[in-house]
């Protein structure tokens, strides 16, 4: 491979980071398990709009193409080689009474987080026959789950169009086909080895064989967040003595995207602010004094309808669980009060 051509215009951490010194130490480097410099920056390179661009094979990607992965994680998290992840899943920790207990502005609350299974390539590099014994063991564990968290695996092979277009509407299931993760080897094979397991409030969800292996979900109309919150962490540790998650010192929960890494976890509200909609810069000053990321009514990529917007944290690497949630609620609890202020 020949240093790719890069747009003047790219604006994706891809191009700003993938000088041609680093192309020249990385073009020849292979992972552990067999993961080249061509594969990672793919997806970058096929959407030259992407924001990051890059993912990786596996966990010794991280390790091996440091030279490129390193700057993003930098710049993404604020993160730097030296530093080292901390997790919190203490849940007394949070300080988070409802923000809105009258019900005028969260429509709900959604905290996920990735996991992947150790000892086992990313979803980018991983084969059918890999994917399928993934898919298989952690529906096994899934199966053994009591209580609140007891549930059913649909798997995404012979679910009805119908069905499946339902549950992406109303946000509890994936999207189909996108373009960023197709262009990572993400989508290969699909719809085999994928599905979705839930509850039967469908307050605990658990995506199997997306982005990450693992995308484990707590959800609820409202604004109760330590409600969210506290279901997530005994679902994280249930599943957690049944399938061994991929975790580094230096980087937390490894994940198939480099944004995703340390806490993997991004806390969410749907929140309707049609008064600070109509001053985007007073919006994005708050969103970013607390390092807020806004995203749309049907989740990245999307746009906001109605007013309505979907605020998380940003941050998730070199911050606890705690510290992640915290960020996203004292923002909500900010951005309130300015839309209170402009009625
Ligand atoms: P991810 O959370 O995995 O990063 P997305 O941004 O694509 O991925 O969101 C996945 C789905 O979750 C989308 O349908 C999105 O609308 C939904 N979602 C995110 N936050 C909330 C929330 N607070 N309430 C309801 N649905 C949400
Ligand atoms: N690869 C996409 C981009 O660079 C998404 C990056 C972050 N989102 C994610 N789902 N990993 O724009």
């Amino acid at each position: 491979m020949n240093y790719p051509n890069l747009p003047k215009d790219c604006t994706s951490m891809l191009c700003k980071h993938l000088t041609p010194e680093v192309f020249e130490i990385l073009k020849d480097k292979k992972s552990a398990h067999g993961f080249t410099l061509e594969q990672i920056i793919n997806s970058g390179l096929k959407n030259i709009d992407s924001g990051i661009g890059v993912y990786a094979g596996d966990q010794d990607s991280y390790a091996v193409f440091g030279a490129l992965f390193d700057p993003i994680i930098e710049e993404y998290h604020g993160f730097g080689e030296e530093d080292a992840h901390k997790s919190n899943l203490n849940t007394d920790e949070l300080n988070a009474p409802n923000p809105d207990p009258e019900g005028e502005f969260i429509l709900s609350t959604r905290i996920r987080v990735g996991r992947n299974v150790d000892n086992m390539p990313l979803g980018p590099a991983l084969s059918q026959a890999q994917r399928l014994e993934i898919e298989s063991n952690i529906v096994s564990g899934l199966n053994t789950l009591e209580g609140e968290l007891e549930g059913e695996y649909y798997p995404l092979l012979g679910m009805s169009k119908e069905v499946q277009e339902a549950l992406i509407k109303d946000h509890f299931l994936f999207k189909e086909g996108d373009r960023f993760l197709d262009a990572a080897g993400l989508n290969r094979e699909w719809p085999e080895g994928r599905g979705i397991y839930h509850n039967n409030d469908k307050t605990f969800l658990v995506w199997v064989n997306e982005e990450d292996q693992l995308r484990i979900i707590s959800m609820q109309a409202g604004g109760d967040i330590k409600e969210v919150f506290t279901r997530l962490i005994n679902a994280i540790n249930s599943i957690g003595t049944k399938v061994p998650f991929s975790y580094s010192d230096h980087l937390g929960y490894i994940t198939s995207c480099p944004t995703n890494l340390g806490t993997a976890m991004r806390a969410s509200v749907h929140i309707t602010l049609p008064n600070l909609a109509k001053d985007m810069d007073a919006f994005k000053a708050i969103t970013d004094k607390y390092h807020l990321q806004i995203r749309g009514i049907h989740g990245e990529h999307s746009q906001s309808e109605g007013g309505v917007y979907d605020i998380s944290n940003r941050r998730r690497l070199g911050i606890t669980e705690v510290e992640a949630v915290q960020d996203m609620y004292d923002g909500v609890v900010a951005l309130i009060t300015a839309e209170k202020a402009l009625r």
